[in-house]
């Protein structure tokens, strides 16, 4: 008999609550029941996420979600949950942790610890419905992390570059955020660079060319910022501001497929994956594209909503886990810094 497994999983890693329901077989995954709550209004005005308003969000949207979720998948029991336990927010992953224990506690199911970075490698295969094949190359570019990490099989992961200071997604908002564009600024700097033109404006492309598979966004930004101080008139709404915007995009985007194209040629792997928030950008999904044509790879970006924070990414990675009847870990504890692969 084919063994079918239904997983819920939880994710709070940040400032999205969400809850999904999968069902899984050895032939692949597909989503039951999914809900995502997240309340950008009330951190945009403060600049950033406030853990305090997280914790709170996430306390009294979890038990609603997921009577949601329960019964958009018809009421049905499951066998095992999931829960965010790592990397992210350690006072929003106490909170999803705790309640997904006790959820599995309660319905006497089992409980796995899932790494937040795992659903992300997950999400271009499993949009799909499938489970991700080995060997491949995985770029995770969201706003917390930029990663490039060599999937050799599902137990060996090893990271091959990464930023030395800021994510590709935090550089999207920091540039989005000194020209008026809010937070979490990526999404809307994007619409603004439709109506722009790339190279109206110099910004530079840092570690271009560099021997390393690294990343950095700390002298765009700065760069970004000293030509908005000789030109605030770039900050305002109007005929410039989408210009600066083209630039700064592809500028970041040049850089991703730059470093992608670089452990695409040092790993030799040839299929190239992408995920996390700044995956949804199609100046960046068009770049990598190419970057992995030229190397004699494919692209396979995370579909739909599958690129920013989900749930079902989480509850994924947990029904392949109880396929594998891997021992459930209660013991496990939130981790801010859980690292997805091993280092170099
Ligand atoms: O994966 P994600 O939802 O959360 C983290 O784990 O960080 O990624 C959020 C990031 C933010 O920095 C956001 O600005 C960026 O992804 N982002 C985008 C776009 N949509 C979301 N960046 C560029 N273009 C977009 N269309
Ligand atoms: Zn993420």
């Amino acid at each position: 008999m084919v063994k079918k497994v239904r997983a819920v999983g939880i994710e709070t890693s940040c400032d999205e609550t969400a809850v999904a329901i999968v069902e899984a077989t050895e032939q692949g995954c597909m989503v039951i029941a999914e809900e995502l709550a997240t309340r950008p209004d009330e951190h945009g005005p403060l600049g950033g996420i406030v853990p305090e308003l997280t914790v709170r969000q996430h306390l009294e949207l979890l038990p609603r979600l997921t009577s949601r979720v329960r019964e958009k998948a018809g009421g049905n029991g499951f066998s095992v949950v999931g829960a965010t336990s790592g990397p992210g927010l350690a006072p929003a992953l106490l909170v999803g942790l705790a309640f997904g224990k006790a959820l599995a506690w309660a319905e006497k199911s089992s409980f796995y610890a899932i790494n937040h970075l795992e659903g992300h490698l997950y999400s271009p295969f499993v949009s799909r419905g499938n489970w991700p094949m080995y060997p491949h190359l995985a770029l995770i570019a969201s706003g917390g992390h930029t990663l490039l990490v060599d999937a050799v099989s599902s137990q060996e992961r090893r990271i091959v570059g990464t930023t030395r200071d800021d994510a590709a997604g935090e550089a999207f908002d920091k540039l989005a955020r000194m020209v008026g564009l809010g937070y979490p600024g990526g999404a809307a700097m994007e619409k603004e660079a439709q109506k722009g033109e790339v190279g109206k404006y110099a910004l530079p492309r840092p570690m271009k060319g560099d021997e390393s598979c690294d990343f950095s966004f700390s002298g765009l930004k700065n760069a970004g910022r000293l030509l908005l101080e000789k030109q605030p008139e770039l900050a305002l709404p109007g005929l410039d501001r989408p210009h600066f915007c083209a630039e700064a995009q592809a500028a970041i985007a040049e850089c991703l497929a730059d470093r992608c194209r670089q452990a695409l040629e040092k790993t030799g792997r040839k299929v190239l994956t992408l995920s996390g928030g700044v995956s949804a950008n199609q100046t960046v999904y068009r770049m990598l594209e190419e970057a992995a044509r030229r190397s004699g790879a494919k692209l396979l970006a995370a579909a739909g909503g599958w690129n920013t924070d989900n749930a079902a990414m989480i509850a994924a990675v947990t029904a392949r886990r109880a396929l594998d009847q891997a021992d459930s870990n209660w013991e496990v504890d939130a981790d801010p810094r859980w690292s997805v692969a091993l280092r170099p």
